[in-house]
C-alpha cells in the first residue's frame, strides 16, 4: 500500500553478539554476555566445548593460551581446574575476576532473557557433546519455550545432523567458511533437510546466494562483522541477521 513502505536504507537486522559483545568485554565471559543484553542484542553467540570431566564450558579456542592465564588443551583440565583460571585480564585488568563460564551458568542467567546461538565448537574432539547440550537445554526448560529462541550451529555438519535428531524442535544452523562460495543447489537442498540456517563467512555473501538460501526455506546469519560498512552492505544484500562483535551495527540507518 502506498505510503507504508519503509524509508529507503532503513531497517533492522537481527543482532547476534559474537562470543558476547566481544568488542567491549572479554569474549565468552558473563561480562561479555551481560554487555550483549545491555546493548539490546537479539542473541548472544557462545562456543561450547567439554572439560576433562565432561562438563560443557564456554570458550572459543581448543587451547587456553589466548584467552586465559592457563596453557594447553581445554580437554586436559577438569572443571575445577578451569575455574581457577583468569579469563578476563588479557582483555583488561578490570576483568581479572572473569572465569570460563559453564553452559549451565549461561543458560541459568540468560535463558529466556535473550536468545542464544549455541555453537558446538570442534565437536569431533568431544564425543557425546551433542547429548550433553541437549540435556542442558531440557534441564533449563529451553526446548519448546516460547520466550526466546535457541539455535544450535556448527562447522561440523554431521554433528548438527545428530543434534537435530536429538532436538527436532530446535532450529539448527550450518556454518560454512570461504571455501563454500560456489555451493551447489543440491548441497543447499541437502542442508535444508536438517538445518534452518546457513551461516557463512560474510565474504562469500552475494544477493544471489541470499536468494538461493531463502528459496530453499533457510535463513542466513553471516559472521563475523567488524565494520558498520560491512553490516550496511549485508543488509542491502538481504541477510536476516549478522553475527558481530559490535551489536549496535545491526541498527541500520539509526
Ligand atoms: O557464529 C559464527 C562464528 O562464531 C564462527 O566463527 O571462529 O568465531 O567461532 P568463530
Ligand atoms: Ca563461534
Amino acid at each position: 500500500v502506498e505510503g507504508t513502505m519503509p524509508e529507503e536504507g532503513r531497517g533492522e537486522l537481527i543482532s547476534i553478539s559474537h562470543r558476547g559483545a566481544s568488542a567491549y568485554a572479554p569474549e565468552n565471559t558473563l561480562a561479555a554476555f551481560r554487555k550483549g543484553v545491555e546493548m539490546h542484542s537479539d542473541f548472544i553467540e557462545i562456543d561450547v566445548q567439554l572439560s576433562k570431566d565432561g562438563v560443557p564450558v564456554i570458550i572459543h579456542d581448543d587451547t587456553l593460551d589466548r584467552t586465559t592465564d592457563g596453557e594447553g588443551s581445554v580437554s586436559a583440565y577438569t572443571l575445577k581446574e578451569l575455574k581457577c583460571l583468569d579469563a578476563g585480564s588479557w582483555f583488561g585488568e578490570e576483568y581479572s575476576n572473569e572465569r570460563i563460564p559453564t553452559l549451565d551458568e549461561v543458560l541459568e542467567e540468560f535463558g529466556g532473557k535473550i536468545s542464544i546461538l549455541v555453537e558446538l565448537k570442534s565437536p569431533e574432539l568431544y564425543p557425546g557433546v551433542e547429548e550433553k547440550v541437549a540435556s542442558a537445554l531440557k534441564d533449563h526448560h529451553l526446548v519448546n519455550s516460547t520466550k526466546n529462541d535457541i539455535i544450535i550451529q556448527s562447522f561440523n555438519h554431521a554433528s548438527i545432523q545428530k543434534s537435530k535428531e536429538l532436538l527436532p524442535e530446535i532450529p539448527h544452523g550450518v556454518l560454512v567458511g570461504n571455501n563454500w562460495a560456489n555451493i551447489s543447489d543440491r548441497q543447499l537442498e541437502e542442508f535444508a533437510t536438517y538445518a534452518d540456517y546457513i551461516n557463512p563467512n560474510f565474504n562469500i555473501v552475494t544477493k544471489e546466494l541470499v536468494e538461493r538460501v531463502h528459496n530453499v526455506g533457510m535463513k542466513m546469519y553471516p559472521y563475523t562483522i567488524k565494520k558498520q560498512s560491512e553490516a550496511d552492505k549485508l543488509y542491502r544484500l538481504g541477510v536476516d541477521g549478522i553475527i558481530t562483535d559490535y551489536p549496535e551495527y545491526a541498527d541500520i540507518g539509526e
